[in-house]
């Protein structure tokens, strides 16, 4: 036990924090665009497969390396592999994902923060037809000093609850913000679905259509259920070091994978709804809550609160989730340089918003700069999500079961639990084992279009 190490002040506070992590733009901005494009409820259905099958147990796995290695990614996997330098670079992996992640996730958190500041001001009062909340999104994104403004204020509300510290920043902010979040997306989705016409859209996300499975909306499910649970880089691997050894592992991840999955489902009720009403296409990739919501609002009553309301939701949401990046490449530092925690969270909060100029700036400017054909932004979100992500899931679930050993972390994943049936235990054994590592791996080659 490492005594210098801040915990959790409770069991609630380490899943909201968790949860907090996990609840995102993921969540609220990808997963109903992805069910856009993909077929509504075929689409829900695997996710919810993919959710189950390998997101959770290798939930488990990463807050078990956490929990029993009670340090950052790379001392917990230094620590646990005695030195094996392989492993450590697996923790490496896990920070520099980290610092890529946040670099680009942070222009878009800033863009809802911006939304919000828009929406009071009522810039989208007179938008007519999506095309123009379109031509709007355009112009303000490709202004640099709007989007490098936002993106620089939100890494100063990220670098401000890291500051202050585990229990009194993460775990306070998450407990504030957890409900508040519920509670918004709870008044969004009752407005939606008493909707005049709203019925087609609940339809849409509840009739399931088997025709619309294919191997790339499973290769997209999984990859979302990897991303949505902030799965493979390290980042619930530290949020489980502060995690007491009294408090049952499973438990708390099943109540973790319970709140992601119910707000990215929640986030459809809110969306499509309200969309079929207003009569237009699910269909519209990544721009969708950006270039249609602002206008789906205007048909509404209320719609100005309303707007308000949702994107302040985004930005609470993207919140909690950008701490939790924020703090896995503090706590490395930390731990690793011996630097004070307050003055790492500065410096690193700082260095990622130069990393990230270059991704704010692929909208506003440097379009035509690119790398194997995407742009600068594209090609860090591809590679930090698409391939280091489910690398590092492999690699975790690998680990546990088998270098570290199903032997030596089954006594850790027992702490804190009372009866835990075995059946359980066998179960997260085997897929720990083969079938995490083995799908991963095939959904891994697939995304780089090897298979
Ligand atoms: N899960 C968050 C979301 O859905 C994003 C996120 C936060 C994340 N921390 C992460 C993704 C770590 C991958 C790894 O918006």
């Amino acid at each position: 036990m490492n005594a210098n190490r801040e915990q959790w002040g409770s069991k609630i506070g380490f899943i909201l924090a968790a949860a907090g992590s996990a609840v995102g733009l993921g969540n609220i901005w990808k997963f109903p665009y992805l069910v856009g494009e993909n077929g509504g409820a075929a689409f829900i259905f695997l996710y919810l497969i993919c959710v189950l099958l390998v997101g959770l147990p290798v939930v488990i796995a990463e807050i078990l390396i956490g929990r029993t290695g009670q340090k950052n990614p790379v001392g917990s996997f230094r620590d646990l592999s005695k030195g094996n330098p392989f492993w450590i670079g697996v923790g490496v992996l896990g920070v520099i994902t980290g610092f890529l992640i946040l670099s680009y996730y942070n222009v878009i958190a800033g863009w809802s923060l911006g939304y919000v500041i828009e929406s009071i001001k009522g810039s989208f009062q007179n938008l007519e037809n999506p095309l123009a909340a379109g031509e709007l999104f355009k112009t303000l994104s490709s202004m640099p000093q709007w989007t490098l403004l936002f993106h620089g204020l939100f890494m100063i509300l990220t670098i401000s609850i890291i500051y202050a510290g585990v229990t009194k920043g993460i775990e306070r902010a998450s407990k504030i913000m957890m409900p508040a979040l519920l509670f918004l997306v709870i008044v969004l989705v009752v407005r939606g679905v008493t909707l005049p016409g709203a019925r087609a859209g609940v339809h849409y996300l509840l009739k399931i259509d088997f025709s619309q499975i294919t191997g790339k909306t499973i290769f997209l499910a999984l990859g979302q259920a990897f991303f949505s649970l902030s799965l493979g880089m390290g980042a619930l691997l530290t949020y489980g070091s502060y995690m007491s050894k009294k408090e049952s592992i499973p438990d708390s991840a099943v109540n973790i994978v319970i709140l992601d999955t119910l707000i990215a489902i929640l986030a459809g009720f809110m969306i499509f709804p309200a969309l079929f009403a207003m009569g237009m296409n699910p269909a519209q990739g990544p721009s969708l809550i950006f270039n249609i919501l602002p206008v789906v609002f205007n048909s509404i009553p209320a719609g100005y609160f309303f707007r308000i309301i949702f994107f302040l939701l985004l930005t609470v949401a993207a919140l909690t989730s950008t701490i939790s990046l924020l703090e896995v490449i503090t706590t490395f530092t930390v731990d690793e340089f011996n630097i004070p925690r307050k003055k790492a969270a500065v410096l690193l909060g700082f260095t990622v918003f130069v990393i990230g100029i270059p991704n704010a700036m692929s909208f506003c400017g440097w379009q035509n700069v690119r790398i194997f054909g995407l742009t600068w932004f594209d090609f860090v979100d591809f590679i930090s999500a698409n391939i280091f992500l489910p690398l590092g899931g492999i690699f975790i679930a690998l680990f546990v079961g088998w270098f570290w050993g199903i032997k030596k972390a089954v006594p850790h994943l027992l702490e804190g639990t009372t009866n835990l049936p075995p059946f359980l235990v066998s179960t997260w054994t085997i897929i720990v084992r083969f079938v995490a590592p083995v799908l991963i791996l095939i959904i891994f080659l697939s995304s780089i279009g090897l298979i």
